[in-house]
C-alpha cells in the first residue's frame, strides 16, 4: 500500500513495486490521479484523506482483505507550507500535523494489527517518508520540520515495537522534483541556486527514492530496522543549502 500514490513519489514507488512484481494498492485523497496510476500498474485505487482516521482505517483494511492481505507500507503522503514562524494560522498547523503525523500513525497502526495477526519474523515492510526539513530545519518550514522530525521519531517507536515480524524504516529525501515544489524546480535561477548548494551537484529524482524505498522494503534490508536514510545530494553537509533559497522566497510571501 502506497499512501499519496497518485503523484510525484508516491507515484513513483507504486510504480517501481509494481514493476517487482508486487500487486500495489494506491491510496490519495485525489482519486482520479489514484485511479490513472492504480490502472496503469494493474493495481487497487482508493480515494481516502490520510487526515482522517477512520476513512484511512477503513481504506487499509479494505484495500488488504480486497488484495489477500499487507505485506508492504509505505506512508509517502504529505503536504508543506513556506512563510515565517509567526504567521502561520492554527487551522495551517493542524492540517500539516493531521497528513504528516496522524495520517503516518492512523496508518502505522492498521498495518500493526493487521499484519500482525499470526506474523512471524519478516512478515511485513514498512517505510515512511519524512525529509531532510525533519533532521535540518529549514526557514519558513516550522510545522513542517516539526511534524518530519515526528515522523522520523514515530519510525523509531515503531520499529521497536514491532520487531521482530516488521521492519519500520523511513527515507528523508532532500530537493526531489515534483509537482509538489515544481514551482521552484521550473524556475532557473532558483534550481541553479540549489544544484550549487548540492555537492552532487542536481536535484533529485522520484525514481531514486523509489529505489531506496523498494530495498529497504525488500529482504535485501531485513539487518536494517528503525534507520532514517537521507537522501539528498550531500545538501546536508553544505550549510543551511536551501535558505539562499528560501529566504528570498519568505520576503515575497511574508
Ligand atoms: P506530491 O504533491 O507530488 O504528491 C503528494 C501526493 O500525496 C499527492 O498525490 C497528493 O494528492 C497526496 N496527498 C496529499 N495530502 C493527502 C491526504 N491528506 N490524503 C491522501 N493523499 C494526500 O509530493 P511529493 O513531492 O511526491 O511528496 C511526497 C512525500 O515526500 C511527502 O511526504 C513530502 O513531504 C515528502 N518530501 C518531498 C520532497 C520533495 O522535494 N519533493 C522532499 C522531502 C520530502
Amino acid at each position: 500500500m502506497v499512501t499519496g500514490g497518485a503523484s510525484g513519489i508516491g507515484e513513483a514507488v507504486a510504480r517501481r513495486l509494481a514493476a517487482d512484481g508486487v500487486m500495489v494498492a494506491v491510496l490519495d485523497r485525489n482519486g482520479d490521479g489514484a485511479h490513472r496510476v492504480a490502472d496503469d500498474i494493474g493495481g487497487l485505487a482508493l480515494a481516502v484523506d490520510v487526515g482522517d482516521p477512520i476513512a484511512l482505517t477503513a481504506a487499509i483494511e479494505r484495500a488488504s482483505s480486497e488484495l489477500g492481505g499487507l505485506r508492504y507500507l509505505v506512508n509517502n503522503a504529505g503536504i508543506g507550507n513556506l512563510k515565517p514562524l509567526a504567521e502561520y494560522t492554527d487551522r495551517e498547523v493542524e492540517l500539516i500535523w493531521k497528513v504528516n503525523v496522524s495520517g503516518t500513525f492512523t496508518a502505522l497502526r492498521a498495518a500493526a494489527r493487521l499484519m500482525g495477526e499470526g506474523a512471524g519474523i519478516g512478515a511485513g515492510a514498512i517505510v515512511n517518508v519524512a525529509s531532510v526539513s525533519g533532521v535540518r530545519p529549514t526557514r519558513g518550514e516550522a510545522p513542517y520540520s516539526a511534524a518530519k522530525a515526528a515522523v522520523v521519531a514515530l519510525t523509531q517507536a515503531a520499529a521497536l515495537e514491532l520487531a521482530p515480524s516488521i521492519r519500520v524504516n523511513c527515507v528523508s529525501p532532500g530537493f526531489i522534483r515534483t509537482p509538489l515544489n515544481e514551482m521552484l524546480a521550473a524556475d532557473d535561477a532558483m534550481r541553479s541556486q540549489i544544484e550549487s548548494g548540492t555537492p552532487l551537484g542536481r536535484v533529485g529524482r522520484s525514481a531514486e527514492v523509489a529505489d531506496l524505498v523498494a530495498f529497504l522494503l525488500s529482504e535485501r534490508a531485513g539487518y536494517i530496522t528503525g534507520q532514517n536514510v537521507v537522501m539528498d545530494g550531500g545538501s546536508m553537509l553544505t550549510s543551511a543549502q536551501m535558505d539562499p533559497v528560501l529566504g528570498p522566497l519568505l520576503e515575497q510571501f511574508g
